[in-house]
């Protein structure tokens, strides 16, 4: 698997094209075939978790060190991609994992990355990300989920809403008001178990798209953690948090390629076969310039991306404001490529007997989640390139 040293450059390897291959084979093999299914059933793709933790590619971010597979950045938006790019659903795996962990990654004590990354590498469970909450939504830091602590224990309190893959996650990074004073430097961030006494979960929510993914609330009702739950120092959470998106954007931007690039393979496949007019329609001059630029804004989209990545590997200064116009631009590419794709296949695209209307509606949540696109409009002005 492509590594973490001398990552100077955001050219793909060899190394990186093998991946590509491989995560492709396992994906069309063992997921593809489920994902109908899971989003007509709306239940969670449990294939998938079975056939990328056997393949050590269910949270291959974790470094080597920990026991993980120790991919870089850009070998980790490759697997995401490929899942995406035939089960959105199942590319939340990959995604979450990354998302959940990543704040011990950058801020936790050498003791919780040597527990929760090992396990998570271990596939002993899947880690989810507690940051929004039913009043605090894109203004994050109006959390108010509250902490306290408590001689060696913190007690947690309050509502996160719109986790992803809550329920089926052992592992929550649960941020948190230490001190309701100070508004984002009063905000701390913790490690939460399922099995914490006082965790529950909501229903699953009834949405439009990702549906294998379940999306609940979390409710935190007097939990009392070990006080070296801790991610860091306190009042530092919001900052973790932030940091944390800087890095996992780029992985959204990555579902939005390979949600883009299933619709567009599946749209230029069938436009070759089906005959109007006494030929296939891709012969009609009005079927290529559509192709031509659904492949132009899906290749800006991937070159952003991979750039982007290859700064959230280097950790480089920047990365706040190309994480964030990756993110903003793949998804927005993603969902006007989708779109295209189910007008390409004309009635039948609008049909659950296609794929197409599955990758538009499951296109739509790129815009949305990990900061709506207007959000990230925000996060660029401020992060304007010098
Ligand atoms: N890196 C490091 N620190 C940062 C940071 C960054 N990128 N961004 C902010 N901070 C820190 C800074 O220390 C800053 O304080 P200073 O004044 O000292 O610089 C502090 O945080 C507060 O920052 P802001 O003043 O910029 O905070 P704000 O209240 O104006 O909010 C915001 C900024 C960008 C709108 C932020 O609230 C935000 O990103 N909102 C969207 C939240 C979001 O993305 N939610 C997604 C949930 S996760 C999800 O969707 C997952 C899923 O389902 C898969």
């Amino acid at each position: 698997m492509a590594g973490r040293k001398d990552f100077d450059l955001f050219r793909v390897s060899e190394e990186h094209d093998m991946l590509r291959e491989s995560v492709r084979a396992l994906a069309e093999a063992k997921i593809a075939p489920f994902a109908a299914e899971v989003d007509e059933q709306s239940r969670f793709p449990q294939e998938a978790l079975d056939a990328l933790t056997a393949n050590d590619l269910h949270a291959v971010h974790v470094p080597e060190e920990y026991g993980g597979a120790g991919a870089d950045a850009l070998a980790t938006v490759i697997v995401i991609e490929e899942v995406a790019r035939v089960c959105a659903s199942s590319s939340l795996i990959p995604a979450v994992n990354k998302l959940g962990s990543m704040p011990v990654m950058l801020a936790g004590s050498e003791d919780l990355k040597r527990r929760y990354l090992g396990a998570v590498a271990r596939g002993d469970g899947m880690f989810s990300y507690c940051l929004s909450e039913p009043e605090a939504g894109s203004d994050a830091a109006a959390m108010k989920t509250r902490a306290v602590r408590d001689g060696d224990s913190w007690v947690l309190d309050g509502v996160k809403r719109w986790i992803t893959n809550a329920g089926v996650s052992e592992f929550y990074t649960v941020m948190a008001v230490t001190d309701p004073e100070k508004r984002s430097k009063g905000i701390s961030a913790f490690v939460v178990e399922k099995s914490d006494e006082g965790v529950s979960f909501g229903a699953p929510e009834k949405k439009l798209g990702i549906k294998g993914s379940p999306t609940r609330e979390v409710y935190l009702d007097n939990v009392r953690i070990p006080a070296d739950r801790i991610i860091g120092e306190e009042g530092t959470g919001f900052a973790t948090a932030m940091k944390t998106l800087d890095h996992t954007r780029v992985t959204i931007a990555a579902q939005a390629l390979g949600i883009a690039q299933g619709a567009l393979d599946y749209a230029k496949g069938y436009v070759r076969e089906r005959k109007q007019f006494g030929k296939p329609i891709a012969d009609f001059q009005g079927i290529q310039f559509m192709l031509a630029d659904m492949a132009m804004k899906l290749e800006a989209a991937r070159q952003l991306t991979y750039a982007a990545a290859a700064k959230s590997e280097r950790g480089d200064a920047d990365l706040t404001f190309h994480g964030a116009a990756a993110k903003c631009f793949a998804s927005d590419a993603a969902m006007e490529i989708t779109v295209d794709a189910v007008q390409l296949l004309g009635g039948y695209g609008y049909t659950r007997d296609y794929p197409l209307e599955r990758m538009m509606r499951d296109a739509k949540i790129t815009q949305i989640y990990e900061g709506t696109n207007q959000v990230q409009r925000i996060v660029m002005a401020r992060n304007l390139p010098k």
